[in-house]
């Protein structure tokens, strides 16, 4: 474990989800415009990438494009997809000797030909991998995944009394990946955004002003330590209280 992270092993998460926000204010109050700061959240993200390794933490889901984000400037949305290009193409080879497994969530169908064949590449080349597995939210919504996992459903036939939590569970994007334990925003704002809206509802929150440029390994390891001093009851209570 990293030597800035001070917390008993055993109470780390294992799936720390991230909701990467204010790459476009880091940029403003620069005087930048706003894919600078979207270049500068890659970098940061390469730097939590490996701090996760590092920490050991086994699940990390990056919140990089939502189903909405089509509705910003074409020249931000252009942008972003060839920030996700270029990710692949400059950093697949070393994400890979790292151990890092890339999986996807959304819908991929939207994605130009070329960055869809990109990703799936990339996804075979790592599916062995088992150091972190990286899950990378592009063209992402939580509704849009309930609506998918319906939809998948009826059209498996499944009756009406079959359908359950888990069994939902199994139709989204996610199944396999345990629920995450940590969702950290970063910016200051406090909302779901749409992001793994049935997959954190139990999860614990850590929300911070520093904008997602600015948050480095030492901001990372304080959000996991916090995490560590929480008192996780799923709507139980604590088992001090039957002592
Ligand atoms: C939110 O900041 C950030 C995004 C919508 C994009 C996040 C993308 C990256 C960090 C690049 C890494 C990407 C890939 C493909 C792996 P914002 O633009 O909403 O910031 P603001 O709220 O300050 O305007």
């Amino acid at each position: 474990m990293g030597e800035n992270l001070q917390a008993p092993p055993e109470k780390m998460p294992r799936h720390v989800a991230i909701i990467m926000d204010g790459n476009g204010r880091w940029a403003l109050s620069r005087g930048l415009p706003r894919l600078a700061g979207h270049r500068a959240g890659t970098e940061n993200l390469r730097r939590v990438i490996r701090a996760s390794v590092e920490f050991g933490v086994e699940y990390l889901t990056i919140y990089a494009f939502s189903t909405e984000n089509w509705g910003r400037p074409a020249a931000e949305v252009k942008g972003l997809m060839y920030i996700f290009e270029e990710v692949i193409d400059r950093e697949l080879d070393e994400l890979h000797q790292e151990g890092v497994q890339l999986r996807h969530i959304g819908r991929l169908e939207k994605l130009s030909p070329k960055l869809r064949k990109k990703v799936l590449a990339a996804i075979d080349l790592t599916k062995d991998n088992q150091r972190l597995i990286l899950n990378i939210a592009f063209n992402y919504g939580g509704r849009d995944e309930i609506v998918y996992a319906v939809q998948n459903m009826l059209r498996d036939g499944i009756s009406p009394d079959e359908v359950n939590i888990e069994l939902v569970s199994q139709y989204l994007f996610t199944a396999g990946t345990p629920d995450p334990d940590l969702v950290i925003r970063t910016s200051g704002e406090l909302r779901t955004s749409n992001f793994l809206i049935w997959q954190s509802a139990y999860a614990e929150w850590y929300i911070t002003p520093t904008f997602w440029p600015d948050f480095d390994q030492e901001e990372f390891a304080k959000a996991l330590e916090t995490y560590t001093q929480r008192d996780r009851r799923f709507g139980g209570v604590s088992d001090e209280f039957y002592e």
